[in-house]
């Protein structure tokens, strides 16, 4: 693994000429995804500014240009008109003013009318390397780019640690009145909620309190990106819990979980209705965010970093890793939260094959589950051997999956397996396969499992337990991957 020093961790981008060679080398490579959204180089984390505006969803992603590395972060901006096909529009905000001068951080967006406001944490630090992390905001022109406001809404406060950034926008009707969640840790180090409220998007923004979760005053040192949205009647939180490893995570300290419950905006309280649960159960999942104005009281669309602070990826030797997962769609079902690939996801299908023990790179499966004991074994050697390995134990009703067996090995000292535990018997699968990435749903999105994947050329086989239904699609190309900077 390659060490960088500061000085090449955080080099600005100064024209798109400085990566375009790196680009035509990267592009060759195996694992470069078809219908995932990349980075064109370096690497790609938090997905960011995710909404709905005039017909366009627009995300943008913290995106450092020079390689698997978590140095400077822009933002790139991706535009799309169907949350399936995905064009590069390049840069969309750079760390170009003093109060961002060591990176764009995570952020949001929302549309109010005919604008769109961004908002993102303006990463400051001095020449001591102290951090000063400003809320800042910025708006979507005429032209399609993105222009920053010339100052910062609001700086850090005192009585908490550094750690102070992802500021989240919400719109809440019934109070009319816009909230900034922010992720953010004690002093003594717990992690915790900010919230910040104003009437206006762009101005008036007062501290109006920390966000209380009863039950959850000491989870993990930081929460990063916090997202709290109301499904069907029901207030979903959902944020990314650090420095603490839980159960069944293996030695990760670093989590995607949810809370369903009631957010009362006069007290700043979220009251669950029960326990946390993880967002997705896979190895490489994290700071997902919600869309804005899907304006669908039923629905939430959702999308995260296929990745993990602190964890690196085999594609890092190429100068890049990283992708955002296929956005989701949230429901409440019997007071639980179902998660389903996007719809229109099928579209994206070509002729199905016939079943023959090999997989295309690019492809979906959807598998009807025998009763019993199951077995899928994905990305294999042509004898069977290696692979994702899937085995379902009906008597203890869980699935555990195990990546040990792959050529390209990784993070193994975080977890190379993981148990996944259903709620109701296994009865049905879909896995979404891309070059270096799956996407698996059970039970028609009752629990998700996401990882990445580095199949060699001796791994494109599969194999199933008899008596599965198994239809496999070989999946089109929805990202076009063009040099936009
Ligand atoms: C989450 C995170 C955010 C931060 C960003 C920096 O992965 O650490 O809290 O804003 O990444 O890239």
């Amino acid at each position: 693994m390659r060490e960088w020093t500061r000085e090449e961790r955080y080099r600005v981008l100064k024209s798109p000429n400085e990566i375009r060679s790196l680009y035509d080398r990267i592009r060759g490579s195996v694992y470069r995804q078809t219908y995932h959204v990349q980075p064109i180089t370096g690497l790609s984390s938090d997905p960011n500014g995710f909404a709905l505006h005039r017909g366009v969803w627009h995300l943008c992603y913290q995106w450092c240009p020079w390689g698997a590395v978590h140095g400077l972060k822009y933002w790139y901006h991706v535009t799309s008109p169907d949350l399936l096909h995905w064009k590069n529009e390049g840069i969309g905000l750079a760390p170009d003013r003093d109060y961002d001068n060591k990176g764009a951080h995570s952020g949001s967006a929302i549309s109010v009318g005919d604008k769109l406001y961004f908002f993102y944490t303006g990463n400051h630090r001095d020449e001591n390397w102290v951090r000063t992390p400003w809320t800042c905001a910025a708006y979507l022109d005429e032209d399609g780019k993105l222009r920053k406001l010339p100052e910062p809404l609001f700086g850090p406060r005192s009585d908490y640690s550094e750690h102070q950034r992802d500021p989240k926008i919400v719109w809440n009707a019934e109070k009319q009145k816009y909230y900034i969640l922010i992720g953010a840790q004690t002093l003594d180090k717990r992690g915790c909620v900010q919230v910040y409220e104003s009437e206006q998007p762009l101005t008036g923004w007062r501290f109006a309190g920390q966000l209380k979760v009863p039950g959850f005053e000491r989870f993990g040192g930081m929460w990063e990106c916090p997202y709290i949205v109301n499904i069907s009647g029901k207030d979903v939180l959902i944020f990314s819990p650090q420095y603490t490893t839980l159960p069944m995570r293996g030695n990760s300290t670093n989590h995607n979980v949810y809370l369903i419950g009631t957010m009362d905006y006069d007290t700043l309280t979220f009251t669950p209705d029960g326990s946390y649960d993880y967002l997705d159960w896979g190895f490489d999942f994290y700071a997902a965010q919600g869309a804005a104005n899907v304006d669908d009281p039923d629905k939430a669309v959702l999308i995260g970093w296929i990745g993990l602070p602190d964890n690196h990826y085999p594609t890092a030797e190429e100068d890049w890793e990283g992708s955002m997962s296929l956005p989701r769609e949230l429901r409440i079902r019997d007071g639980k939260l179902i998660q389903t690939p996007i719809s229109g996801i099928d579209t994206l299908r070509g002729a199905a094959l016939t079943p023959n023990g090999t997989l295309p790179r690019a492809c979906e499966l959807e598998i009807g589950v025998p009763a019993g004991d199951f077995d899928l074994n994905l990305c294999t050697r042509s004898d069977g051997s290696g692979g994702l390995r899937l085995h379902y134990d009906q008597n203890a009703g869980i699935c555990t999956l195990d990546r040990s067996g792959m050529d390209l090995r990784f993070n193994e000292n975080v977890y190379e397996r993981l148990d996944v535990k259903l709620e109701s018997p296994l009865r049905s699968l879909r896995v979404f396969l891309d070059h270096s990435s799956a996407e698996l749903f059970f039970n028609d999105g009752e629990r998700t499992f996401t990882t990445h994947l580095y199949p060699t050329e001796r791994e494109l086989n599969y194999t199933v337990k008899d008596g599965a239904k198994l239809r496999i699609w070989e999946m089109t190309r929805s990202v076009t991957d063009e040099f936009a900077v």
